[in-house]
């Protein structure tokens, strides 16, 4: 088994159900001996967190929501995932740049070459010679957003993403796609309209395929 620091993120449209993967990927690390750090964009960091809230609930315009989601993967990349991936451990982090070039970039229409410079400078690294930090693996959740929206409907107070048009999530979904089409070999797309536990096997598998997670029942 591959004991260096893995970095792994996990994206999709809001209703996808990432997190009882992520929980349960983290399980099965654990189970595996080896240390997790469980995070998430925007977020992490006790200055990041506090970007979290002013992000998702005042009103602002696509730029200033671009700077506040890269000045909150900053901190959280220098504060917890480069610590976390120097002691080889495996960092799970729900949602990261992708994230920023399907919502701000797709869903809202923000200059990508803007976004791509943005990255350039947020995730160049020391530990890395100056060049990007980029995940190991991205699992996208591919789900269509009219069965998202009708996950979501009577779901807890929305906020000022969760609260868009199914549109909006159209164009991030296709911002997704075209992230994937970028970089193909970092990603692996779980289509997620089908039943939990099959969504579970596909995201195992993927682990397992890589050799970071032992086959199931074998020892
Ligand atoms: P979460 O509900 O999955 O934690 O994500 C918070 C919201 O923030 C979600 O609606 C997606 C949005 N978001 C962006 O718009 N850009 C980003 O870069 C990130 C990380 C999240």
């Amino acid at each position: 088994m591959q004991t260096a620091g893995l970095f792994i993120t996990f994206e999709g449209i809001d209703g996808a159900g990432k997190s009882t993967h992520i929980a349960a990927l983290a399980e099965a690390f654990r189970a595996q001996g080896r240390e997790v750090t469980l995070t998430r964009e925007p977020g992490g960091t006790p200055l990041a967190e506090k970007l979290r809230e002013l992000v998702l609930n005042d009103p602002m315009d696509p730029l200033c929501e671009a700077l506040l989601m890269f000045a909150a993967r900053r901190d959280h990349l220098q504060q917890v995932i480069e610590p976390a991936l120097a002691r080889r451990e495996v960092v799970l982090c729900d949602r990261f740049t992708d994230a920023t070039f399907a919502y701000q970039g797709a869903g809202r229409g923000f200059d990508l070459a803007v976004l791509g410079q943005l990255e350039r400078w947020v995730q160049a690294m020391p530990a890395q010679d100056g060049r990007l930090r980029q995940p190991d693996l991205t699992v996208w959740f591919d789900l269509p957003p009219a069965v998202a929206a009708d996950r979501l409907a009577g779901a807890r107070l929305p906020d000022r993403f969760e609260s868009q048009p199914q549109a909006f999530f159209e164009r991030v979904a296709a911002g997704y796609g075209d992230r994937l089409r970028q970089d193909p070999a970092r990603f692996v797309r779980v289509p997620s309209d089908q039943p939990r536990e099959a969504v579970w096997r596909a995201v195992r598998l993927s682990f397992e395929q890589r050799g970071w997670l032992q086959v199931e029942g074998v020892r």
